[in-house]
């Protein structure tokens, strides 16, 4: 038996027990990491990604087609007890047809409401939560009567597809705005116009979410990012503890409102004055949630498989500090070579660094290969040791 139904609000629930099949759409980083740790669990996975020998098809069965390809899903529907993700651009019309034919507990709603900004942020605010102030663009007279109301600097941003800063532009002077609207209009994405917060930090907080309501958070990791794309999270992150336990009620408060299932990853801006604006959120695991894979007594992965299969959550306490680096194609060999040969540095600091490949095969300029948690009696050792190393020069 690998079910048990349970009956409370809401019939559709189930609770999914060790040796069912979990189904997820993406083979990447996240969907391999969390199979480490739900096949550790008893639970198998199968993956369903383009990519051939994907890195979470190389640990688990693989169904090989394009996302939007109604068989597989149909195939993968029929292979697996519940399905999630790994990604957040997943195809409407696929998602809805998963839900019809299989148990996707976090719902083809949350995908909806997270694959585009506006919808995004009107959810947030309608949760209680603040966001930068924002505009709906549909013109470039729009966005010049949006950008005199908000005041520059602003960040035009597409609504839709955008990651690692790409699909938005900072807007520091009104001579920008015809060759920024020209530049994202282009994409055919509807456009979304925002207040550049002058942050003095940015953080993350994932939170966990039953389908029977019951909500979590990890710590908030503190994000640096060079050229818009992670290079660390600090954890604990070097903020006021009454802040982080804002950010922390925040996220759940965030969770709760979009009615989430599984992880919601929540990044915000913190200001000098101390207010908190949620900048994005995530309904799955996140690259800035890799630090609690040694530092928390559950990492995000568990806690993720915990919370679609209505598990009780795991205990998310800290048990080290910890700084996650990532590991990009530029990276890699250095990182390699300096965690397989002894390390004086990382010994007469005591730090205890951690490799995490994800086994792709082709190493390309800014593509994650994997990433290294440095696991310290102060954050700032480990970001002493991330300066020493010749690994992040470029
Ligand atoms: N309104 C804003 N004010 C200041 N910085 C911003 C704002 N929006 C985005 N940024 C910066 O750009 C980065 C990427 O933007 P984000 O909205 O998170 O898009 P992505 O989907 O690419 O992660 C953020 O991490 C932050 O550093
Ligand atoms: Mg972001």
């Amino acid at each position: 038996m690998t079910e048990r139904e349970t009956l409370h609000s809401d019939s559709k629930s189930k609770t999914l027990l060790p040796g069912s099949v979990i189904g997820v759409l993406g083979g990447g980083q996240l969907g391999r990491m969390m199979a480490l740790d739900g096949t550790r669990m008893g639970y198998k996975f199968i993956a369903l990604d383009p990519l051939p020998a994907s890195p979470l098809g190389q640990i688990a069965e693989q169904i090989t087609a394009p996302y939007y390809d109604a068989d597989a899903a149909k195939e993968l529907a029929s292979q697996a007890d519940v399905i999630t993700y790994e990604f957040e651009n997943v195809d409407a019309g696929v998602a809805k047809l998963l839900e019809e034919r299989s148990y996707v507990p976090q719902g083809s709603r949350l995908l909806y409401t997270t694959q585009h900004r506006l919808r995004e942020k009107a959810a947030i605010e309608a949760a209680g939560v603040p966001v930068a102030p924002y505009r709906e663009i549909t013109s470039l007279e729009s966005l010049q009567e949006a950008a005199a109301e908000l005041s520059l600097p602003c960040v035009l941003k597409t609504a839709t597809g955008g990651y690692d800063g790409k699909g938005q532009v900072v807007l520091r002077g009104e001579e920008q705005l015809e060759a920024a609207y020209a530049e994202l209009s282009s994409t055919g994405a509807e456009l979304v116009l925002e207040k550049f917060i002058s942050f003095t930090s940015e953080i993350s907080v994932i939170a966990a979410r039953t389908p029977e309501g019951e909500v979590k958070s990890f710590p908030p990791a503190e994000n640096i990012h060079v050229n818009n794309i992670l290079h660390l999270s600090i954890v604990p992150a070097r903020i006021p503890s009454d802040v982080q336990r804002r950010a922390c009620q925040l996220a759940e408060q965030v969770a709760e409102g979009l009615n989430a299932a599984g992880l919601l990853a929540v990044e915000m801006f913190l200001t000098e004055e101390g207010s908190l604006y949620v900048n994005e959120v995530a309904p799955r695991p996140h690259n800035s949630g890799h630090y609690t894979m040694e530092a928390c007594s559950t990492s995000q992965f568990e806690q993720h498989v915990r919370a679609i299969c209505n598990l009780p959550l795991g205990d998310t306490t800290l048990l080290s500090p910890v700084v996650m680096v990532n590991v990009l194609g530029q990276h890699l060999d250095e990182a390699i070579r300096r965690t397989t040969s002894q390390d004086p540095a990382a010994e007469s600091l005591g730090i205890v660094p951690k490799l995490h490949l994800y086994g792709k095969s082709d190493s390309k300029h800014n593509r994650k290969m994997g990433h290294i948690n440095l696991l310290c009696g102060d954050v700032h050792d480990a970001l002493e040791w991330v300066e020493q190393t010749n690994i992040w020069r470029h």
